[in-house]
């Protein structure tokens, strides 16, 4: 290959990667509002719902849709609460466009199906809900996108396998509710990375194996529920700064610290 060729090439190449920057750099930019609106529209078309048939309606702003909140600064869908409205559908994958969505509920409704990997754009999260629908499918390994996560509630569905153990490397994650599905195997080691973690309901699953002694190493953790599970071996002695336990219905011996009683308010 000559000089000049192997210029060209290289010039190409510069050019061929200024043009992929390019295109990413214009792609972040131009999601606007008209970008969510579609994003919802697009919702709307995958549920069964009169509500939402007559209120998303095209003649006003989504900011006004029921369920719909935007942020003051950039007039962007922030949040979306559609909790108990009587939804019934599937989550598109267009709902990855809500690129400032924080917060998002859509807990009592009657939601199938499994969790589109679009989701995992949706960056800004601080708080989902899925509770009490009927979703399937594996908890997705890709929920470790959500680096603000402070609230994640996916109990009462179908989920099944094991938990994930990326779900673990959620640092900022407060709160953990994983109750009422299907999910089987040991609970993971790396559940001790959940620094900042206040309650943790892993209850009325079909879990196994022994509890992670590096669960006790959370010094944020106030409550445990792992009420019907299939865990069995002995009870850590290290508990006491627990407010709330629950290990009944699994297959644990020893005996609770007596001090424990002293403070705990909830469950055994
Ligand atoms: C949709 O519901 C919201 C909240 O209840 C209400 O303020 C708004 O007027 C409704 N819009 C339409 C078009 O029905
Ligand atoms: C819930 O939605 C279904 C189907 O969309 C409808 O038939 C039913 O009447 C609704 N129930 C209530 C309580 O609104
Ligand atoms: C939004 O998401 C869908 C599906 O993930 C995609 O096809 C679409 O082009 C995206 N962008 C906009 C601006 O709607
Ligand atoms: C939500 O669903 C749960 C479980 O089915 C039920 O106990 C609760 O009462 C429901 N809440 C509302 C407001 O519908
Ligand atoms: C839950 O999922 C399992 C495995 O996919 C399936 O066999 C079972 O019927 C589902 N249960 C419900 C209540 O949908
Ligand atoms: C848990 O933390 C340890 C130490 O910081 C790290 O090596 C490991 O990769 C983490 N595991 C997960 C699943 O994030
Ligand atoms: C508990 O944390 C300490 C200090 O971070 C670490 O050395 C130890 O290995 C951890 N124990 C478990 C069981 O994770
Ligand atoms: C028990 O836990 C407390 C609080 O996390 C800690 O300070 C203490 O060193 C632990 N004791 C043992 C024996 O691990
Ligand atoms: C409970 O544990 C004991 C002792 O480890 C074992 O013999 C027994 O089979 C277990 N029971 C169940 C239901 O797993």
């Amino acid at each position: 290959m000559g000089n000049s060729s192997r210029f060209i090439l290289a010039l190409m190449v510069v050019m061929l990667l200024q043009n992929s920057v390019f295109s990413l750099s214009t792609k972040s930019t131009t999601t606007t509002i008209s970008t969510d609106r579609l994003a919802l529209l697009s919702l709307k078309a995958h549920v069964n719902s009169d509500l939402l048939a007559t209120n998303w309606s095209s003649a006003t702003s989504v900011c006004n849709w029921i369920g719909v909140s935007c942020g003051f600064r950039h007039q962007r869908v922030t949040a979306l609460n559609l909790f108990a409205m009587n939804l019934s559908g599937t989550l598109p994958p267009h709902l990855g466009n809500l690129s400032f969505l924080a917060w998002l509920n859509i807990g009592n409704n009657s939601f199938h199906g499994s969790l589109p990997i679009e989701l995992a754009n949706l960056r800004r999260l601080k708080s989902i809900s899925f509770s009490n629908n009927n979703f399937n499918g594996e908890i997705p390994s890709w929920f470790d996108s959500f680096t603000k996560l402070q609230y994640l509630s996916l109990d009462g569905n179908n989920f099944t396998c094991v938990i994930p153990s990326s779900l673990c490397s959620l640092s900022k994650l407060e709160s953990l509710v994983l109750s009422e599905n299907n999910l089987e195997g040991q609970i993971p080691v790396s559940i001790g990375n959940l620094s900042s973690v206040k309650s943790l309901y892993l209850n009325n699953n079909q879990l196994s194996g022994s509890i992670p002694s590096s669960i006790f190493n959370i010094s944020s953790l106030l409550e445990l529920n792992l009420i019907s599970n299939r865990i069995f071996g002995s009870i850590p002695l290290n508990i006491s700064s627990l407010k709330r336990i629950g290990f009944t219905f699994n297959n644990l011996s020893g005996h609770l610290p007596s001090d424990m009683f002293d403070h705990h308010k909830g469950f055994i």
